[in-house]
């Protein structure tokens, strides 16, 4: 029903995430808590220091999602939040305060699956209005106060740099269809669908038939993409965490095609379908570090002026970005043959998780859909990373399904993390 208000809430890796959706879809209010600059110089997200920044914004993250939505926790129809996967630490954190709130209120807990999220997040019907960024947790007090803290109203009216991004995506990724235009006015996701998940802990291709009916047909040998471009980003001494995002836009000073890199699993014999949908990364960052050893040795490095050792790591990190977004092609395109078997009328090619950010990845996997005669469509770029709209959104459609429970009993929690 449109009235039904469910709250979600996303803490399964450094995004500390919530917001309010009706049943009609319309995002009323969301607020993020990103972690960006916790884990600097960690060269990764730290589980311990990841807790302890949620634990701090939990609390405000959510009662302020609560305050932009002009909505009162006993006016929610449920709390939907992410149980898994993700760092078990950072996930309870987010069930704990589910739960509490749940108690406190009588309302339904609805689980949610973290990469089911990001798949139906793309169905979402309406546009989500800005998102409310709150700086991180408590830690952060002297850090200059965003204005959005005191005053979202403003905040909503000046583009933020993510819409900003948005409007770029747009531009470049024309001719993609967005979801809500073509596919799924009313935020029904047209099953069957196949989903390419790109983020920081999964690299899988997902057929989905239904809500809780996803088959895995491919996923990662070793790292993820989203861990690769992390990864290489450091070795191209990018400090930023995380690094993905840095690495595309060096990427952009580049010629990719100036350093041949190694096909991933390219010598490996396919058995089969099955075999031929995994991923490998490893192998791929171990050829870009022994590229920079063998052509950027730090003798070299030293002799460069700031512009040419700019050039030299741009190409590296061109060069890395097309073989790695060549190897996702190249798995989704089979992929989708072997989805058309299970399911012929498959309708359309989803790519989501945090890198489906990469307008490389967007278009190149544009391409491999349209080739075979499908769509590709990808949740609004700022919805591709962790956030609370997508476990809202799913919270709704499965609370649809009769999928919520009363967190009862005192050992829930425990429970609900399993
Ligand atoms: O989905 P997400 O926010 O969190 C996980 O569930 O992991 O994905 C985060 C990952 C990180 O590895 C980040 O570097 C990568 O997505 N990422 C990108 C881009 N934006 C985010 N990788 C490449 N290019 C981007 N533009
Ligand atoms: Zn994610």
């Amino acid at each position: 029903p449109r009235e039904w208000l469910v709250l979600g809430i996303e803490s399964s890796c450094d995004d500390t995430g919530a917001a309010v959706v009706r049943g009609d879809g319309t995002v009323l209010g969301e607020v993020l808590a990103s972690q960006a600059g916790v884990h600097e110089g960690w060269g990764g997200v730290v589980p311990k220091l990841a807790q302890a920044a949620h634990a701090a914004a939990i609390d405000r993250t959510v009662d302020e999602a609560l305050r932009i939505s002009g909505v009162s926790p006993s006016d929610l129809s449920a709390v939907a939040v992410t149980v898994g996967p993700g760092l078990s630490l950072c996930l309870e954190v987010g069930v704990k305060k589910a739960v509490a709130l749940a108690r406190e209120h009588q309302l339904l807990l609805v689980r949610a699956h973290h990469m089911e999220c990001h798949a139906m997040v793309t169905w979402l019907p309406t546009q989500p209005p800005p998102r409310v960024d709150l700086p991180v947790g408590g830690a952060t007090a002297a850090a200059p106060k965003p204005a959005a803290c005191e005053a979202p109203q403003a905040a909503a009216a000046t583009p933020s740099s993510s819409a900003a991004l948005d409007q770029k995506a747009l531009a470049i990724s024309q001719g993609i269809p967005t979801a809500s235009t073509t596919l799924s006015p009313d935020g029904v996701p047209p099953f069957p669908f196949l989903t390419l998940l790109v983020s920081g802990g999964h690299n899988m291709l997902v057929l989905s038939s239904g809500l809780g009916r996803h088959s895995i047909l491919g996923s990662t040998l070793d790292d993820s993409i989203g861990e690769a471009f992390d990864k290489t980003a450091r070795l191209l001494g990018l400090q930023k965490v995380p690094g993905g995002p840095e690495l595309e836009k060096l990427a952009r000073d580049g010629d990719e095609h100036r350093h041949s890199l190694p096909a991933p699993l390219s010598r490996t014999r396919d058995e089969g379908l099955r075999a031929s949908c995994d991923f490998s990364f490893s192998g791929l960052k171990s050829a870009v570090r022994m590229l920079i050893d063998t052509h950027l040795p730090a003798e070299k490095l030293a002799e460069l002026n700031e512009e040419q050792k700019h050039a030299e790591l741009a190409h590296i990190a061109a060069s890395f970005q097309r073989v790695a977004v060549e190897h996702l092609a190249m798995r989704t395109a089979r992929a989708i043959e072997w989805a058309r078997a299970i399911e012929p009328d498959l309708s359309c090619v989803v790519v989501a998780g945090g890198v489906a950010a990469n307008l490389r990845v967007r278009s190149e996997l544009a391409r491999v859909a349209s080739d075979a005669g499908l769509a590709m469509v990808c949740p609004p770029l700022r919805l591709c990373t962790d956030n609370g709209v997508m476990v809202a959104w799913t919270g709704m459609q499965r609370l649809r399904l009769g999928l919520g429970e009363r967190p009862l009993r005192l050992d829930a929690e425990a429970d609900v993390v399993a």
